[in-house]
């Protein structure tokens, strides 16, 4: 007997609650509203147990039956399980009890937690039987769809604002896929790629697939809740860019205190954004449920700037509805987010990351998160993507010649500084 693989049942749209089948669309047709996944929980709940996710390898896929795919994973099935570092040194410069940091700059392959929505992307994209893959992104989504493609043997079309860091630029074309920089916003790029996606068969991974797509970042919930000895933590502050990843860290909690696999707690969600794009962060702080777009993004997190969150109504929605809050650090508490957090733990985050530790610092400030309470920082990508934002803010390198005598001065020098 072939065992079942296949776990969700369909799609279903967020506002009038229509089914549709597991097909590459995302919106309803009957009230334009973005369509989800379906389970049939019970089904995975006498399989999914705890010995039985410990017992799997440590990826990503050892949560399976909870992301849509039907057979088994095609494409990334080295992606997660990265790790949850408890970070004393940080708490104690935070000035609260407790600090996790997840640590997806070092997520396979390539260097933050887009590699999981993208290894769940392209596995369902290679079951509808597509051969080329397209995204539009601000970077993280460009490296991983670009080298998931590659090592799946499938053709890729990427389009990315033009001015993006050079890390990320070259982070994508190393991996020989079809790369179009755009003059314009993030949001001029997505509008785009709507309108080719409406001409060409491909599978645009956060367009007609983004259904699925959007599934693979529950996987970095499911760990923390897993890492954390099955328990959820007390607060977790989520970088936002559409706004996606939040909504389904909820989600996920909310799937895994239904399934037994956690007993139920009542989790704080933040946002973070950069003050020069952060039209969640915005809405949240004015008490309104609906956010007013961001026409020209201003900051050096490129990651995030999205001036028209495609989930940011839900994103807000899963903020005020969970008890918490969201912060929009400036550029310049970016750079000491991403340094306060190297010489605390030794993790090199890029600008997303600072963003989350200055915002995490503003909550903590401000009675948001309180000090005797446990919080989890989703750190979701690497620095050496985004150096050129610590240049020149880390200072330079003591040079002197290969002799003991000129080191034994540079000490002495040193000591009386
Ligand atoms: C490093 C990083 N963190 C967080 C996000 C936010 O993801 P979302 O668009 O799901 O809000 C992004 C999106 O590009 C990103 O690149
Ligand atoms: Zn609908």
């Amino acid at each position: 007997m072939k065992t079942k693989t296949r776990f969700f049942t369909g799609l279903k749209c967020r506002e009038c609650g229509k089914a549709y089948p597991p097909d590459p669309i995302h919106v309803c047709g009957f009230c334009f509203g973005p369509l989800e996944i379906n389970y049939d929980y019970e089904a995975i709940q006498p399989i999914l147990t705890r010995a039985c996710i410990e017992s799997r390898p440590p990826t990503m896929w050892r949560y399976r039956e909870l992301l849509p795919i039907e057979g088994e994973v095609t494409v990334g099935a080295y992606v997660g399980y990265t790790p949850l570092m408890k970070a004393d040194r940080l708490a104690k410069q935070l000035g609260v009890r407790e600090v996790w940091v997840k640590n997806d700059t070092v997520n396979y392959p390539t260097l933050s937690f887009k590699d999981r929505v993208v290894s769940v992307a392209l596995s369902r994209a290679k079951e509808f039987g597509y051969d080329i893959v397209a995204c539009a992104s601000t970077g993280n989504l460009a490296n991983s769809v670009a080298a998931n493609a590659a090592s799946a043997g499938l053709k890729s079309y990427i389009f990315i604002p033009a001015d993006l860091e050079p890390g990320k630029v070259l982070g994508t074309l190393v991996y020989g896929t079809n790369l179009v920089g755009i003059h314009g916003t993030y949001d001029q790029v997505n509008r785009l790629c709507s309108e080719i996606g409406g001409r060409y068969k491909w599978a645009f991974v956060n367009i007609n697939i983004r259904p699925f797509y959007a599934e693979g970042s529950k996987a970095m919930a499911y760990e923390i809740a897993e890492q954390l000895g099955w328990k959820l933590p007390d607060n977790i502050v989520v970088p936002m860019a559409g706004g996606s990843l939040i909504t389904k860290i909820d989600k996920a909690f909310k799937e895994f205190t239904k399934l037994g696999l956690v007993s139920e707690h009542p989790t704080k969600i933040h946002g973070a954004q950069p003050e020069g794009c952060s039209p969640i962060i915005n809405a949240v702080k004015e008490g309104t449920e609906i956010f007013r777009p961001v026409g020209k993004p201003d900051t050096i997190v490129k990651s995030l700037a999205i001036g028209n969150p495609a989930d940011g109504y839900y994103a807000i929605n899963t903020i005020n509805r969970t008890g918490g809050y969201g912060e929009n650090p400036c550029d310049q508490e970016v750079v000491e987010g991403i340094k306060m957090l190297a010489e605390c733990e030794g993790v090199f985050a890029e600008t997303a990351g600072g963003t989350v530790v200055s915002a995490t610092r503003r909550l903590i400030e401000s009675g948001k998160i309180s000090r005797d309470e446990s919080v989890v920082l989703c750190i979701t990508g690497h620095g050496l993507k985004t150096k050129e934002a610590v240049d020149g803010h880390c200072g330079a390198p003591q040079t002197i010649n290969p002799s003991l005598n000129e080191f034994e001065e540079l000490l002495a020098q040193a000591k009386h500084a």
